[in-house]
């Protein structure tokens, strides 16, 4: 007798955003087992369209997890006041507060930048799954704005392209501009600062698994120099990379609905976040981080 195979039926669909990156996956729900063929297409569709994204979820801090550890190993944020407490893996990303204290990180992504960039192992990619989004007026607010970096490489002059491949820029946790609202918890940030020494990573880097090039600077803080080069010379270099990149015709806006999830990539892919809203509304993020590779 021949064994009945289990029948595997994918109705996965990948809807690109019409913006320079970002595609929504449909189709699939995040908290039952993905298929190795789900699983590979959903990894196909991220290297391809650099944001990805899936509405209407409903993930358990351990599904997030169990999702986000598909793609690698689980970085565990060193800002432990901010996850939650059951899953330290699961950082809070929330304007919400309890007895007067934030309950989460509340200034991240003010700035464009591309994640914990100032280590020496960048992570991989980023997952946030939307709990509460503010909405006023019937829109949704605290908008995530991302740029390709890889789009933005693809169209520098042959001349900057030449000049900037082969540099290494400096990258500081210490410099990097906060927001000036800011109440993230001074000790921490002072402990932090001891730990961590500025590194080098190269101005433009190549992607480990498509090998497009990828602008990987920015300003604010974020970068402080480039190797080799004076000052001056090295700042106006990296404005006009960061400043190349945030253009509109690089961008995607994501309108975050409860129950999203999304996940970007750190190599191909600056973010930054728009704080339009504040209490009483309240915009609440479970944030996964998984580790990458040294770029070069
Ligand atoms: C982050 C981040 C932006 C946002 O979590 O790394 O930059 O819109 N978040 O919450
Ligand atoms: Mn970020």
């Amino acid at each position: 007798m021949v064994e009945a195979k289990p029948q595997i039926h994918d109705h996965l669909t990948v809807t690109p955003t019409g913006a320079a990156l970002g595609a929504e996956i449909s189709g699939v729900n995040l908290s039952s087992e993905l298929s190795d063929s789900e699983f590979e297409q959903i990894e196909a569709a991220f290297h391809q369209h650099s944001v990805i994204f899936f509405r209407n979820q409903n993930l358990s801090p351990d599904r997030h997890v169990k999702f986000t550890k598909k793609f690698g190993e689980i970085e565990i944020s060193p800002i432990t006041q901010y996850a939650l407490p059951s899953h330290p893996e699961v950082l809070l990303v929330t304007n919400v507060e309890e007895n007067g204290k934030p309950i989460g990180l509340a200034d991240a992504g003010r700035f464009w930048h591309s994640d914990i960039s100032y280590i020496e192992t960048p992570p991989r990619c980023s997952i946030l799954h939307a709990k509460e989004v503010p909405f006023e007026n019937g829109k949704s607010l605290g908008e995530t704005h991302f740029v390709s970096t890889a789009a933005a490489f693809d169209d520098l002059d042959d001349g900057i392209k030449q000049k900037a491949i082969g540099l290494k820029a400096i990258h500081s946790f210490r410099h990097k501009k906060r927001a000036a609202d800011t109440k993230r918890d001074a000790i921490t940030r002072r402990d932090q600062q001891k730990e961590r020494p500025n590194v080098l990573h190269p101005v433009i880097r190549t992607h480990p698994v498509t090998g497009r090039k990828c602008i990987y600077v920015a300003s604010d803080g974020e970068c402080i120099g480039i190797e080799g080069l004076p000052d001056a010379e090295a700042l106006t270099l990296i404005d006009y990379l960061a400043n190349h990149c945030i253009q509109e015709k690089f961008k995607y806006r994501h309108q975050w609905q409860v129950g999203d999830v999304l996940m970007w990539d750190n190599c191909s892919v600056q973010h930054k976040t728009i704080k339009d809203f504040d209490l009483p509304l309240r915009r609440l993020m479970h944030r996964t981080t998984v580790n990458g590779t040294r770029p070069v």
